[in-house]
C-alpha cells in the first residue's frame, strides 16, 4: 500500500476528515477522564524537522508522541546535516529506515513534496509558506466542539492571503462551509487554490461587509515567518484590516473568533480582543494536541472507529 502523507487537507477525503475531527474530540474527552492511558505507539518515534520557529506545533507533536507511549526527536538544520546541504531525498530515505513518522516545518512546499516522495513513512506538513493543514484540523475541531456541524456555515478570513488562508480555503472545500476572504489588493490568496474552491469562497475588500452575519471570524499576522523585512510595508497595506470587538459585533451573536497564534496585539487584532469571550484561541491552541493525535493515529493505523 502506498504511504499516506498529510501535506494539505486535500490528502484526505471529506469523510476521513470529518471522522478525524470526531476522533480528536473523543481522544480529548478520554484524556480528561482517564489521563494519558491510551498508548497505541510504544517505542515509535517521530522525527520533527523544524526550519522555522515554533511553540505550539513542537509542543503538541512532542506531547502527543509522549502520551502515545512513543518519542519525538527535534531536528534543526542548525545541527543536522540538512543544514550542511545533505539532499532532502537522502535525508528522507535515511529517516525512513529508523523512524515511524515525520513532521516537517519548512519554507518551500515543493521541498516538502520532494521529501515526501522519497519517504516510505508518513510525512506531515507542520507549516510551509503555502499551507498549514494541522492548524485547520484544530480550528475545525474547535468550531465543531462549540457550535456543532460547520457544514453550510460562513467563516470570514480577514487579512493576508497566506498559508493559513490557503488552508482555510481547502477546509471550506472539504468541510463544505462558505468562506469570505477580506484582504487588501495585492494580498489575495493564490488564484489556483481559490479557483479550485468554486463559488463557496469569495473575495471582499470591506471588513465590515465581510463580517456581517458571519458564524466565525479569523485572522493571522500581517507578516509571516520569512517576510520580516516586509513588516513596515505590510503594516501600511493592512491598516483598516484590524479585527476588533466592534467589528465582531457585526457578526452573528454567537460568532466565534479564532487565531492560530502567535498574535500581534495592536496589529491584526485589537489590544483586548483575545480577552473577549468570543475569542476561543486558548482552546484552539490546546486542540492542536488532540487533533494531531487523531492525525498520527490515522496515518499509522488508518481510520479508527470511535
Ligand atoms: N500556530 C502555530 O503553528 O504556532 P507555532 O508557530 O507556535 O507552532
Ligand atoms: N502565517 C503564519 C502562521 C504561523 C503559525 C506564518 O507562516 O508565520
Amino acid at each position: 500500500m502506498a504511504t499516506r502523507h498529510f501535506l494539505t487537507l486535500m490528502d484526505a477525503s471529506p469523510e476521513e476528515l470529518s471522522n478525524l475531527i470526531q476522533r480528536a474530540i473523543t481522544i480529548k474527552n478520554a484524556l480528561k477522564v482517564e489521563g494519558p492511558t491510551y498508548t497505541p505507539f510504544p517505542n515509535h518515534t517521530m522525527a520533527m524537522i523544524f526550519e522555522k520557529s515554533s511553540t505550539r506545533t513542537r509542543v503538541s507533536f512532542e506531547t502527543a508522541m509522549a502520551h502515545f507511549g512513543g518519542h519525538a526527536l527535534f531536528l534543526s538544520p542548525r545541527d543536522t546535516q540538512l543544514g550542511r546541504g545533505e539532499p532532502i531525498g537522502d535525508t528522507a530515505r535515511v529517516l525512513s529506515e529508523m523512524v515511524d513518522i515525520v513532521m516537517i516545518r519548512t519554507f518551500s512546499h515543493a521541498g516538502l513534496e520532494a521529501y515526501a516522495s522519497a519517504s516510505s513513512v508518513p510525512v506531515i506538513n507542520a507549516l510551509t509558506d503555502d499551507y498549514h493543514p494541522c492548524q485547520l484540523l484544530a480550528d475545525v475541531m474547535t468550531w465543531t466542539e462549540l457550535r456543532g456541524s460547520v457544514r453550510g456555515k460562513t467563516a470570514v478570513w480577514i487579512g493576508d492571503g497566506n498559508n493559513m488562508c490557503h488552508s482555510w480555503i481547502n477546509a471550506a472545500r472539504q468541510f463544505d462551509f462558505r468562506l469570505r476572504i477580506c484582504c487588501p489588493e495585492g494580498y489575495e490568496p493564490r488564484q489556483d487554490i481559490l479557483a479550485a474552491a468554486g463559488d463557496r469562497v469569495t473575495i471582499l475588500r470591506d471588513p465590515a461587509e465581510a463580517v456581517s452575519g458571519a458564524d466565525l471570524v479569523t485572522t493571522d499576522v500581517w507578516a509571516s515567518m520569512g517576510q520580516e523585512e516586509e513588516q513596515a510595508k505590510r503594516e501600511a497595506a493592512f491598516a483598516g484590516f484590524q479585527v476588533t470587538e466592534a467589528l465582531l459585533d457585526r457578526a452573528q451573536d454567537d460568532a466565534l473568533f479564532l487565531h492560530c497564534l502567535p498574535a500581534h496585539r495592536g496589529e491584526e487584532i485589537s489590544e483586548t480582543l483575545l480577552d473577549d469571550p468570543r475569542a476561543v484561541v486558548w482552546q484552539e491552541a490546546g486542540n492542536r494536541l488532540h487533533a494531531q493525535k487523531a492525525l498520527i493515529e490515522f496515518l499509522l493505523l488508518g481510520q479508527v472507529d470511535d
